[in-house]
């Protein structure tokens, strides 16, 4: 099959969350199991071009828009055997972020942008002659390619057999514009109607994407069930619930390439399930690190995450204070986003000294460090569509404590203390209390069942969430799009 992805982001050049762990890690996957497979995405500034060995590739290419046309540039790189093109354009991508200027102002033409990039990544495969099976779109800033391969390319030599899969990565983010911008993407007016584009007078492109999409899907069997609700479907259950069977969940894969402490060139120690010396090690440098008390005995839980409201970490933030103050235990915070939490969360340790140590910022070393070197992880995500760090964490032995919701419900197995099963800790009400004592439950099971928290490690350590596995799901999934397409 060919499949030609087109992403906002993907590891190793931009990335702002677990979406770029997605777009980078499938694509190899799947050319792994004998498919060819491109990646299209911006030419962000902060791309740096000498580390990635990106090449000028063809240009000037001309991209039609509705009203008008856009000129840019294609680089490329080789992504481990994945060919990625990279869409040059100064007037879009040459800016201090991806989606937001440093005070976390979005910019005010992000429609056009991403319109423009789609737009840019139909054009190259018509300009290189890649033929798509399926062309597989990512969350609402290239949702449109669902639409424009109907409305514009239905009878293109190039396009006009391409299937499309929209993912739904996270649907609190929709991407909704005013109405004007409908020209400039050519999107019609006539597909600006209530079951459509339109949204209470504003263009919705994840919506318009769920709607044309041949197949859609989302990042975990749970959160597919729970978007189908109107508590967690933001608006759009109804839309949802009429594609039927043709909205399923896909359990994102692990890359253990990238993720295992017993090959981690990161982490100060390598360690496996057998011999955990080397967590110990992990430990103690984490300690050091995060200026914690450096005793071997403390457990530390662990935080990585963007700091924004659907992480959950106000819960923690309620209760944070009163954990170290009625219990022997650690913390190391790593995350950025919500100026509030950043200064919240960035104080503590000058109040908590050694038992709360904290780093504000980005930091994929110290996201490997607290994988490894902490005993405890914690999500207290209101949703969580997927989410990586469980993941990640289980694998390092870093028992995740998590709100049973979307993916983290999906992956974690609730411990139980007749029998000492399970992989971590979950909780379900969204609450400060439920927070505060899940972490006490955990803190206990350290100190006074030891040999069930040895048995939990290894459960943990040995959950396989391969991208083998969801990749075949993937492979199902084009190929009931293709059907779908061709069934009309
Ligand atoms: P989301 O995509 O909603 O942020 P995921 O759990 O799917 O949640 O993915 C988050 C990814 O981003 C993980 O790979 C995690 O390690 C990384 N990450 C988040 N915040 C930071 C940070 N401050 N420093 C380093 N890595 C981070
Ligand atoms: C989103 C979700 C996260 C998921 C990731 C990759 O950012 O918030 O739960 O793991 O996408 O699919």
């Amino acid at each position: 099959m060919n499949i030609a992805f087109i992403a906002a982001e993907c590891v190793p050049y931009a990335k702002t969350g677990g979406l770029a762990d997605v777009v980078g890690a499938l694509p190899k996957h799947l050319q792994a199991m004998g498919h060819q497979v491109i990646v299209v995405m911006p030419r962000y500034s902060m791309i740096n071009g000498d580390r990635y060995s990106l090449r000028w590739f063809h240009g000037p290419m001309g991209v039609w828009m509705g009203d008008t046309q856009e000129w840019c540039a294609v680089h490329t790189a080789d992504n481990e055997g994945v060919p990625v093109y990279f869409i040059e354009s100064q007037k879009y991508f040459d800016r201090w972020g991806l989606y937001h200027d440093a005070n976390f102002n979005d910019y005010a033409d992000n429609p056009r942008r991403f319109g423009f990039l789609t737009r840019a990544g139909l054009q190259l495969c018509k300009d290189i002659g890649f033929q798509p099976d399926v062309v597989h779109v990512h969350d609402w800033h290239t949702a449109l390619a669902s639409a424009y391969l109907k409305i514009w390319h239905w009878n293109d030599p190039v396009l006009g057999n391409a299937a499309s899969l929209l993912t739904i990565h996270n649907i609190a983010y929709q991407g909704k514009y005013p109405a004007h911008h409908m020209d400039y993407l050519g999107l019609q007016w006539g597909n600006f109607t209530p079951d459509k584009f339109e949204d209470h007078g504003a263009i919705n492109f994840l919506k318009g994407g769920i709607v044309y999409a041949d197949m859609v899907n989302t990042v975990s069997p749970t959160y597919a069930r729970e978007t189908r609700t109107p508590e967690l479907g933001y608006g759009l259950a109804p839309y949802l619930n009429d594609r039927g069977e043709n909205y399923i969940g896909i359990l994102n894969g692990c890359d253990y390439a990238q993720w295992n402490p017993e090959t981690d060139a990161i982490i100060p120690a390598r360690y496996s399930a057998d011999d955990l010396s080397g967590k110990a090690i992990c430990k103690r440098e984490l300690q050091k690190r995060f200026g914690l008390e450096l005793a071997p005995d403390i457990p530390i839980v662990g935080v990585v995450s963007r700091l924004v409201e659907q992480k959950g970490l106000h819960l923690l933030a309620q209760c944070i204070e009163g954990i170290v103050r009625d219990m022997r235990v650690q913390f190391a915070i790593l995350g950025s986003g919500d100026k509030g939490l950043e200064a919240f969360f960035g104080e503590l340790p000058a109040r908590h000294g050694g038992r709360i140590g904290s780093y504000i910022g980005y930091s994929d070393e110290l996201a490997h460090w607290i994988e490894a070197g902490a005993d405890f992880f914690i999500m207290p995500s209101l949703f969580e569509p997927c989410g990586l760090n469980q993941m990640y964490s289980l694998r390092y032995g870093t028992l995740p404590i998590v709100r049973a919701t979307g993916g983290l419900d999906d992956t974690v197995r609730q411990y139980d203390e007749a029998t000492g099963d399970g992989t971590g800790f979950k909780f379900y009400e969204p609450s400060a209390r439920a927070v505060y004592y899940t972490v006490g439950w955990a803190v206990s099971t350290y100190y006074d069942r030891p040999q069930h928290m040895q048995r939990m490690i290894r459960a943990a350590m040995a959950q396989d969430f391969s991208w083998e596995r969801s990749a075949t799901e993937y492979v199902k999934a084009y190929e009931r799009a293709i059907w779908n397409k061709h069934r009309l």
